[in-house]
């Protein structure tokens, strides 16, 4: 039975929509192959079954695919999941997508490998919520299965902190991009004010932002063990000068 719940920013298939051509730039789009090449020589999972969670417009899925993987892809924003059905078309690649909640979406011990990449993690006021998906990601693992989540790190974040921020995108727009750390440094507040043709639209989403030690007691607490951080998917160490917070963890056999 699905649960009625109050709207959210991510609700919101504008911003997701408007802010397409800044989130997944096709630098960003480019990456992916490194990126899954590195995310599965660091979890090394032990079966092709691999679900996207909160995959988009299927950046890793259709990566991850194309080196013949079987792919189960969940988003809830369906604007992103016709730009993915698209790409994997392109791609000659069959995927499953599914339009869904990552709250919601479960399926039990069918996954050999959980990704959660770019950022799409801790996404809820209540962050009871948060451990909820993590529960979702340890139930569809298969024993031995592997859950790799890929974050901006609370010590990173400490460290690098701008109230302001502005970039240009390829299109000509001006991105604005406006944070505040608020509730006692658990949570960051960002205002997006992007600019096109002289016109200007704001954005505001916020997230939950954990430390290292926050998230790996969060996935011990539902069950993974051998959890392990790193600061990017190099492998890298995990600390304030890490650009990313890659956390792994593993269900046991
Ligand atoms: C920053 S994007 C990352 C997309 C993808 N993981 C990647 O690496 O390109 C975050 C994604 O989370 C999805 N999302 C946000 N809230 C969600 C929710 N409650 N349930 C499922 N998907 C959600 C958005 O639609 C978006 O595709």
């Amino acid at each position: 039975m699905k649960t009625t719940r109050k709207k959210e920013w991510f609700d919101e298939e504008s911003f997701w929509r408007e802010l397409y051509p800044f989130m997944f730039s096709e630098q960003r789009m480019a990456e992916a192959d490194e990126q899954v090449a590195k995310a599965l020589a660091l979890t090394k999972p032990r079966g092709k079954s691999v679900l996207d969670l909160c995959c988009g417009p299927g950046r890793c899925s259709v990566s991850l695919a194309k080196k013949g993987f079987s792919i189960t892809g969940v988003d809830k924003t369906k604007y992103l999941l016709e730009k993915a059905r698209s790409r994997a078309r392109t791609a000659h690649v069959k995927i499953e997508w599914v339009q869904e909640d990552m709250r919601d979406f479960v399926r039990p011990e069918s996954f050999a490998l959980v990704i959660s990449m770019f950022t799409s993690f801790g996404y809820f006021d209540d962050t009871r919520e948060d451990v909820i998906v993590l529960e979702n990601m340890f139930t569809s693992l298969k024993p031995g299965g592997a859950c790799l989540i890929e974050v901006l790190g609370k010590e990173r974040l400490a460290k690098i902190l701008q109230s302001t921020s502005s970039s240009a995108l390829p299109d000509g727009s001006i991105l604005v991009e406006r944070r505040e750390i608020c509730d006692d440094w658990t949570r960051v507040r960002n205002e997006w004010v992007l600019i096109r043709k002289g016109k200007a639209k704001s954005f505001k989403f916020h997230t939950t932002i954990y430390s290292g030690l926050e998230l790996r007691d969060r996935m011990e607490r539902v069950g993974f063990v051998d959890v392990t951080l790193h600061g990017n998917l190099d492998g890298d160490e995990y600390g304030p000068n890490a650009e990313r917070l890659v956390a792994i963890g593993h269900k046991p056999i």
